[in-house]
């Protein structure tokens, strides 16, 4: 059976929330769900952009779509949007927690209130949303949770401080709940990108690199969504990204981490 046709099989007429659905990643992963037949739960701050992605899917795939707009940083945000959807009857077979951003820059200088919203969308939400949805899911004996980790989880990196530890927390979080909870029938991965083609830069407050390669979103979706239904814990969706992760085993941590930080040195440092 080619992957498309085991996602179609694994998700059509099911319910997919998906967070950060407004750009970038998310959206692509929107898109790809659209097309395996699922109906989709979409989330973001940004409210105007959810409501063409949905409209524009629900008219290309004949799915049902739902826009609950939701700020991740509000402690309260990951219960009201749990209420909403049950609220509605929907139940939730696939959770992506997926909305996250950076800092590219000095920690010592950068704006203490955006580092703390930093940990709380990257990782007080995704353990937050997993704990409601996760009961459901082991009561119903099926359900997948895709997580949005990095390659920035695989080494400390300097200027982007609390980013890679928020990356290395989901990461572990992913795979560690993977072995517990797969013997409800529960798939947890760890999806683990490169630099991708979305809006993370402009967030992040990094220029972007003409030399470096950026792969495209609807690639790092498609192969997240594949590695997930395929029961694997983790994915790295690109060569380079496996090959460095893989190389990185055989050389002291303390190397890696002051080579990071000689590749992402601002020009403001001397
Ligand atoms: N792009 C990369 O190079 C890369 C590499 C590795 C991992 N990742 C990870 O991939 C995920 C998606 O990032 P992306 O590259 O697609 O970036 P993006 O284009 O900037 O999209 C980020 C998404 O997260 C949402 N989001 C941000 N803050 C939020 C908040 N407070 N509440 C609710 N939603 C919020 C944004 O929606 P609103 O602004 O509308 O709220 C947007 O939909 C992130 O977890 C990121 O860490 C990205």
């Amino acid at each position: 059976m080619t992957a498309s046709a085991i996602l179609s099989k694994t998700y059509k007429g099911k319910w997919a929330l998906v967070t950060g659905a407004s750009a970038g990643i998310g959206v692509a992963l929107a898109e790809d769900l659209a097309a395996a037949g699922a109906n989709l739960v979409l989330t973001a701050r940004r409210v105007d952009r959810l409501e063409a992605l949905a409209q524009r899917l629900q008219e290309q795939h004949g799915i049902q779509t739902r826009v609950i707009p939701a700020d991740l940083a509000d402690p309260a945000a990951p219960q009201q949007l749990y209420e909403a959807t049950e609220g509605q009857g929907l139940e939730i077979d696939l959770l992506i927690n997926n909305a996250g951003f950076g800092y590219l820059g000095e920690f010592l200088r950068s704006d203490l209130a955006f580092q703390r919203t930093m940990v709380d969308v990257n990782c007080a939400a995704v353990v937050d949303l997993t704990h409601r949805y996760l009961p459901g899911m082991v009561k119903r004996r099926r359900g997948d949770i895709l997580i949005l980790a990095s390659t920035a989880a695989y080494q400390p990196v300097a200027y982007m401080a609390t980013y890679a530890a928020t990356k290395v927390f989901d990461r572990y979080f992913a795979e560690a709940l993977a072995e517990e909870v797969g013997r409800y029938g529960v798939r947890v991965s760890a999806l683990c990108p490169g630099p991708t083609e979305s809006e993370f830069g402009q967030v992040a407050g990094s220029r972007k690199e003409e030399k470096r390669k950026y792969q495209p979103a609807a690639e790092v979706a498609r192969l997240g969504l594949e590695g997930l239904v395929q029961g694997k814990t983790w994915v790295i969706p690109y060569s380079g990204g496996r090959i460095q992760v893989f190389a990185q085993r055989f050389v002291p941590r303390r190397i890696i981490t002051k080579a990071a930080e000689k590749m992402f040195r601002p020009d403001t440092v001397k």
